[in-house]
């Protein structure tokens, strides 16, 4: 982290800049990369370079690099594709340290070979590639716009780092139009060196920026972006818009930038899992970003609205279900606070409505009440117009309010109206206050704030550890590699649950009627009992299956007849035993998975098992390793948590035991780098304390043997 943090800032603070393509041209890219950069006022100097010399701006141009006297951590390259390599050359002489690749026509266009070629140059000579196929680097610590967008950047506390050009350059105009101010804007292009994960953790410690604003499409190396999200997060509120949540979407992005779009629902819960705020757009991300970096955090999870129109104050009600934020309904308290202030007709009963007729001093006291009631975490005050609402007025008190109480808890506002009530939004959104005019924008912003607030209350947990016996688990697995197999066979996968203690159903061969009662009697009945032999696919077919044998007698009864039906079947079979089963009980049918997720790496699944899995797809995925804490709050995520809680008089079923089970799954996973996949479908769970059984097993190894 040390090192990253430390050669990552010549980046945002390099002592010379080199621009190679530097052009005399207005118009063409290096000539607008030198007018920027000049332009911004980048304190340090810059060197343009072009083998043509001459001046420019007021600069001298350097034929080549080789040429500068002083120092340069930075070269932005606007040459053509075919001549970066030997840019990259003149640089590796110069000690450079970044070179910024502006330059497209690299993979993104199939060109993957010359990508390859200049990342190993650049790699082996200590240089740092940003790109190819960028815009540029703006950092406002040096004053550096190293980048062809508009040349005026508003220098302020949002960072955004951007795999899209040009969103990243619309961007710098709508902050801009926002009153939003930034701290860095970084393209990242093709990623071929650096990507959103360096740039993320270097972002963390930067104290300007007070909010990380990330727009992602295709994830490259996800295991080491979990890691740096969850401590980044911890630290600064991280924005992410992720396209691609469609499948048109995804396939668009993976075509876009040639990563892996990976699966969005995957992508969802991890970014949960890491506490970061995903907005679904770029306004709503903007929306946030402009005040989550000014906002104070809440103290608790109560929540007032003000209002003069009851439709308002239920509309704001229903946002505050869907952004997950809390009411209060101490009705008692809420009584007290509002009574001198509240007419006879109106309601103390959260959303408080002070009625059309408040007047604006009225509406100034139900504010500071709220402001002032300890019990009271947020307040929502929204203004209507109405026939005797004054909303320069209200404009005011929402100003001075803001002023006095901003430090002590958070205020947001929304104002609903015409002319007069626009004017009013603009002038309060000028000097930073909060204010939308929906009121579902503003609660949005609100559940933003509280998800940023509730990640950061939540202590970290260390991950949960189990014992497992691996030597079983390898012994298992190399069966299956000397078969050629890339899956594992039922007793196999039946192994592997062993090692970890995951319950199974009980099973035994028998090779005798009495052989069968035996293990019918030490396993329990009802027992299910079934043919075993290679000759015979279809069991239930040949009659080689009988099922809920309640004793002694339909165990034999049941050992006679499938040996006869199996034979009239199939006259030359091979019968090996007869398989002695422990007949399931019917609990909660749910599936927990793990596999090594492309993007991500390490991912357990749990959700409603059964045979409408891939319907009903009410199914959470969680980064591993977990804690018992996140694993719990990832079974609590599915909408079929109440089936566990129990419902209807049910019992409560055994959820520690299915929290158990997700993190040995994980652990068999991380411990076996030859297994890819692991599912099991159902495991039934029981009532609290009878523990889960992992009625079917499947585990898939890699294709690779190496890995
Ligand atoms: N060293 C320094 N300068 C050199 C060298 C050299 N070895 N060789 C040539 N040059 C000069 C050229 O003479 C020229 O300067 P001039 O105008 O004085 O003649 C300058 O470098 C640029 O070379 P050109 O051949 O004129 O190239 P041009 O400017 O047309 O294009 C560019 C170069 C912009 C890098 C182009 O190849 C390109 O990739 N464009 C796309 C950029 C882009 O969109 N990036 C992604 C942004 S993100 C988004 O999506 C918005």
């Amino acid at each position: 982290m040390k090192g990253n943090q430390d050669s990552m800032k010549y980046l945002f603070e390099p002592r010379g800049i080199a621009v190679i393509g530097a052009s005399q041209t207005p118009g063409k890219i290096g000539y607008k990369v030198v007018e920027n950069i000049v332009t911004g006022g980048y304190r340090e100097k810059v060197y343009p370079i072009n083998p043509k010399g001459g001046e420019m701006l007021g600069l001298s141009v350097y034929k080549q690099i080789a040429d500068v006297d002083g120092t340069i951590d930075v070269a932005v390259v606007v040459v053509p594709a075919e001549l970066v390599y030997g840019a990259l050359e003149e640089c590796a002489k110069k000690n450079v340290k970044f070179a910024i690749i502006i330059t497209s026509g690299f993979a993104e266009v199939g060109n993957v070979a010359e990508e390859r070629r200049i990342t190993r140059f650049a790699r082996d000579n200590n240089i740092r590639i940003i790109g190819p196929n960028v815009f540029g680097v703006y950092s406002a610590v040096s004053s550096l716009n190293a980048t062809f967008g508009p040349g005026d950047v508003t220098a302020g506390n949002v960072a955004i780092i951007t795999q899209s050009g040009a969103i990243g350059i619309a961007m710098i105009g709508k902050t801009k139009v926002e009153g939003i101010g930034l701290s860095a804007m970084i393209s990242v292009g093709n990623k071929s060196d650096v990507d959103e994960t360096d740039l993320l953790e270097y972002l963390t410690f930067q104290d300007d920026a007070k909010v990380v604003l990330m727009y992602l499409e295709g994830i490259k190396s996800g295991e080491r972006l979990v890691e740096v999200l969850r401590k980044a997060t911890r630290k600064k509120p991280i924005v992410v818009i992720k396209s691609g949540r469609s499948s048109r979407g995804a396939q668009a992005a993976a075509s876009h930038t040639g990563s892996l779009a990976g699966e969005d629902k995957v992508f969802d819960d991890i970014a949960r899992q890491c506490g970061v705020i995903r907005a679904e757009g770029i306004q709503e991300a903007l929306n946030w970003c402009k005040f989550l970096a000014d906002s104070p955090m809440p103290t608790g999870e109560d929540c007032v609205i003000i209002t003069n129109g009851g439709g308002i104050g239920v509309l704001t009600a229903d946002a505050c279900e869907k952004y997950n934020i809390s009411l209060s309904d101490e009705v008692a308290d809420l009584k007290k606070t509002f009574e001198d202030v509240m007419p006879s007709f109106g309601s103390a009963k959260n959303p408080i409505d002070l009625t059309g007729g408040a007047s604006p001093e009225e509406y100034d006291q139900a504010l500071v009440a709220a402001l002032r009631n300890e019990n009271i975490d947020a307040v929502a005050c929204l203004g209507c117009q109405t026939g005797s609402f004054d909303a320069d007025r209200f404009a005011k008190i929402a100003e001075e309010r803001y002023a006095q109480y901003r430090p002590v808890k958070p205020i947001v506002f929304s104002l609903f109206g015409g002319e007069e009530v626009e004017r009013s939004i603009a002038k309060l959104k000028e000097k930073g206050i909060p204010v939308f005019a929906d009121v579902y924008e503003m609660t949005a912003f609100l559940g933003a704030l509280y998800r940023d607030y509730r990640n950061k209350s939540v202590p970290s947990a260390e991950p949960a550890r189990v014992d497992i016996d691996i030597a079983s688990i390898d012994a298992a697995v190399a069966r299956a590699r000397a078969d050629g197999r890339y899956f594992l066979l039922a007793q196999e996968a039946q192994e592997v649950m062993r090692a970890a203690a995951i319950a199974i159903p009980q099973s035994r061969i028998a090779h005798s009627p009495d052989e069968a009662v035996r293990y019918a009697e030490e396993i329990g009945y009802p027992v299910v009992m079934k043919v075993v032999s290679k000759d015979i696919i279809h069991k239930s077919d040949a009659g080689g299956v009988a099922l809920e044998l309640v004793d002694r007698k339909e165990v034999l009864d049941a050992y006679e007849a499938i040996m006869r039906n199996c034979r009239n079947y199939k006259a030359d079979a091979l019968i090996e035993g007869i398989q002695v089963d422990e007949m399931i009980q019917s609990g909660v049918e749910t599936i927990v998975g793990a596999r090594q997720d492309g993007a991500f790496g390490p991912t357990v699944m749990f959700g409603l098992g059964g045979v409408y899995v891939e319907v009903l797809k009410d199914i959470a995925f969680r980064a591993f390793p977990l804690s018992r804490e996140a694993t719990l709050n990832m079974i609590g995520q599915i909408d079929s948590y109440p089936l566990l809680l129990g419902v209807r008089g049910e019992a409560r079923k055994d959820i520690d035991e299915v929290a158990n089970t997700i993190i040995k799954v994980g652990w068999i996973l991380c411990s076996c780098d030859a297994i890819s996949d692991i599912e099991i479908n159902p495991l039934a769970v029981y009532d609290h304390g009878e523990g889960v059984k992992a009625v079917d097993v499947r585990i898939l190894l890699r294709e690779s043997e190496e890995a």
